[in-house]
């Protein structure tokens, strides 16, 4: 399968994907790498010789045009699946509507707990005694769409914000790279527009 990688950050759940694509059994292959701003995540792509595309919002006239240059990006790559990992832009209708069903994101908590983008902070702020991660499709709302895959971490007293998020990313990488190889070779069902199931072997 074709991925189209997303990312804005230090692309280590980028990496994660990279690493396992180059395994040849492994059923996907990273064939592009998208961002939205000057990352690491670029030169993590550029190192692995794998193409990137920068589409950054102040560079078009609204959010709209953005969207459509993203997806016109994204598809110029014919992409099986798309992976939101650490993209911290919200892809609008144009995309969605080109690629909704395909697009798989990752986030550090346990959904519907703590969505947007500081999920890490507010689970700490909040004091709960485990947090982890989600993998799910992508829908219209900020980390609403069907769950796929989640996985418990604990929260030690110890902890501060780079050092959970650091332990709940080393559960996303294994997490991320498990489902796109799954829904790469059998697919995504969704039942009543929540509950997605990865058909079995
Ligand atoms: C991940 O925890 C992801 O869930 C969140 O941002 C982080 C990205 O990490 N949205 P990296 O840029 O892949 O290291």
């Amino acid at each position: 399968a074709r991925l189209v990688v997303l990312a804005s950050g230090t692309g280590s759940l980028l990496q994660a994907l990279i690493d396992e694509a180059s395994r040849p059994e492994y059923p996907a292959q990273v064939v592009a790498v998208g961002v939205d701003r000057v990352c690491e995540a670029e030169e993590r792509a550029a190192r692995a010789g794998i193409g990137s595309f920068r589409v950054r919002v102040g560079d078009h006239a609204d959010r709209a045009a953005w969207d459509r240059a993203l997806s016109d990006e994204v598809a110029a790559h014919r992409p099986d699946l798309v992976v939101s990992a650490g993209f911290m832009k919200i892809l609008g209708p144009e995309f969605l509507g080109r690629f909704q069903g395909r697009v798989i994101n990752t986030h550090p908590a346990l959904l519907p707990a703590f969505p947007g983008a500081h999920a890490v902070a507010d689970a700490l702020a909040y004091g709960v005694k485990v947090t982890g991660s989600t993998v799910h499709l992508v829908d219209g709302g900020v980390d609403t769409g069907p769950i796929l895959a989640q996985e418990a971490v604990s929260v030690l007293d110890t902890d501060d914000e780079s050092s959970l998020h650091e332990r709940i990313k080393v559960v996303e990488r294994r997490l991320l790279v498990e489902v796109v190889a799954a829904v790469a070779t059998r697919g995504v069902v969704v039942s009543d527009g929540r509950k997605a199931v990865i058909p079995s072997e």
